[in-house]
């Protein structure tokens, strides 16, 4: 079973959004090649219609360039990326994305795609961002078990883009 097939089989009704793409960086790639239904309700499309496309169809006017440098450099360096993009959807309207994307790796440790999980974020009002809980806030909390699996394995969280700024946060 490769890591596709794994996360299609347990991902399909996660409550929080995944999109894999392949392991190419440059354009036309990365290419998306899995997403979940929780992923096309965020973006408001059909999650087939996306393979085979790049994530950037979710760019805008707003979104920023410096995260973006961010993101594509971790992309490059293998490394993780976590933080915060004006992403838009299918009918236009835009939201704040919270974006934990990780490199899948095989028993090699060559890097054979990337995983985001994706979930809708407000501004939290009248609280500092240093505060507990960061600047932001998930739109829906899910208490279920898979949502404490996803807490177990650190996303979207991890001391930086929840406790205080995460470096590519901190763009800003
Ligand atoms: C798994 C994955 C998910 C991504 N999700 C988004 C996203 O939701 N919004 C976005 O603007 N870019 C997203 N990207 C980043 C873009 O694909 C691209 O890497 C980014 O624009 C920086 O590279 P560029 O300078 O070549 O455009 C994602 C990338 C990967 C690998």
């Amino acid at each position: 079973m490769t890591i596709v097939e794994l996360i299609r089989a347990f991902g399909r009704d996660l409550p929080v959004g995944i999109l894999i793409t392949d392991a190419s960086i440059e354009r036309p790639g990365p290419i998306i090649v899995y997403a979940n239904s929780a992923f096309g309700r965020l973006v408001g499309r059909d999650p087939d219609e996306i393979i085979g496309q790049s994530p950037r169809f979710m760019q805008g006017k707003e979104t920023r360039q410096a995260t973006l440098d961010a993101f594509h450099r971790a992309l490059r360096a293998g490394e993780r990326f976590h933080g915060y993009l004006t992403n838009y959807r299918g009918d236009g309207t835009k939201y704040r994305a919270e974006i934990d994307c990780r490199p899948l790796r095989n028993v090699c440790g060559e890097i054979e795609g990337f995983i985001s999980f994706e979930r809708e974020v407000a501004r939290r009002i009248g609280r500092p961002f240093e505060s507990r809980g960061g600047r932001y806030e998930a739109i829906s909390i899910s208490n279920d078990l898979l949502g404490d699996a996803l807490r177990s394995l650190g996303v979207f969280s991890s001391g930086d883009a929840n406790s205080r700024p995460p470096q590519s946060a901190a763009l800003f």
